[in-house]
């Protein structure tokens, strides 16, 4: 596996590899690596000749200056995970590399970041597309993976990648969960013991909510659920929306002929954890 620091040595390998006729998979993470992102890494190499993983923590989605802080960085488990995986090449820059300069660029995505986090995290998607975009620019992969566990994540890049024309196909992948039903993420190595035992509760929601979503209409579900989310110890909802899945748009009733997706984001402790299930058999 090969580690590249410089845009120039990626960027370089990279149209050698692309004029030898390789097919390109890319996976953008920001490390702390665990069997989600591993399970993408799987996915590109089964569907790629040569497989690109960026590890980057990305200082301008951080819209809380803790959090950024705080965001675990493992680069040699990282690296020692993506080599077992079968990962060829790790570009992992320093901020001043990808940004030498502040940026600027104000995207439009229309409603889609109006809702849930765009409406909890001002700019957060705003900087995700802005390092997403670089990162295809560098990359210019034939196919990116992204994860579900990031379900408004993935729309926006769908959407970044139309406005801005990339030639590249956007993979979805399934969220990768504990045994227990934990959605997978870098933050879970913050719970504490105690927190850690609740955190599957929303997982539990999620599926109870899935069960009735046919029957009953979708606030008096959604305040059911954050009731009894909001008992748990150190658990608080920051938001609970039944919506349509392509457009992001809450959806008050069930129709079988609309896709649909319950989203959460809940604070245990100050660990914030987000969530998704579809709630279409
Ligand atoms: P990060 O949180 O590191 O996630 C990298 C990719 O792994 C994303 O596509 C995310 O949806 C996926 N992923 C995370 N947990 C997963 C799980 N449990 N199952 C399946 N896939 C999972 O998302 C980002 O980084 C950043 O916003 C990024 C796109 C890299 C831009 O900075």
């Amino acid at each position: 596996m090969e580690l590249y620091k410089t845009i120039r040595d990626v960027s370089s390998r990279i149209t050698t590899l692309k004029k030898d006729g390789q097919i390109i998979g890319f996976v953008p993470t920001m490390g702390a690596l665990h069997e989600g992102h591993i399970s993408l890494i799987r996915l590109a190499r089964e569907e790629n000749n040569v497989v690109a993983c960026s590890i980057f923590v990305n200082p301008i989605q951080f819209n809380n200056p803790e959090d950024l802080k705080k965001y675990p960085r493992t680069l040699e488990k990282d690296i020692d995970m993506l080599k077992q995986a079968g990962c060829d090449i790790v570009f992992a820059p320093e901020p001043d590399e990808m940004y030498p300069e502040p940026v600027i660029h104000e995207y439009d995505f229309g409603m889609l970041d109006k809702v849930m986090e765009g409406k909890f995290r001002s700019g957060h998607f705003n900087g995700v597309a802005i390092v997403v975009k670089k990162l295809l620019d560098i990359i210019t992969p034939d196919n990116a993976y992204f994860g579900e566990k990031d379900f408004q994540q993935l729309a926006i890049i769908r959407k970044l990648v139309e406005l801005e024309s990339i030639p590249v196909n956007i993979i979805a992948c399934p969220t990768v969960r504990e045994p227990d039903g934990l959605a997978m993420s870098s933050r879970n190595v913050r719970l504490t013991e105690s927190q850690r035992k609740t955190a599957p509760v929303i997982y539990r929601i999620l599926k109870e909510l899935k069960a009735k979503y046919s029957e009953e209409n979708s606030e008096h579900l959604i305040e059911q659920a954050i009731k009894h989310l909001n008992q748990q110890p150190e658990m608080r909802v920051e938001y609970l929306e039944i919506v349509d899945s392509g457009s992001l748009q809450p959806l008050e009733y069930f129709n079988p002929m609309i896709p649909a997706r319950a989203c959460i984001a809940v604070f245990l402790g100050d660990v914030r954890l987000i969530d998704n299930i579809s709630l279409n058999l």
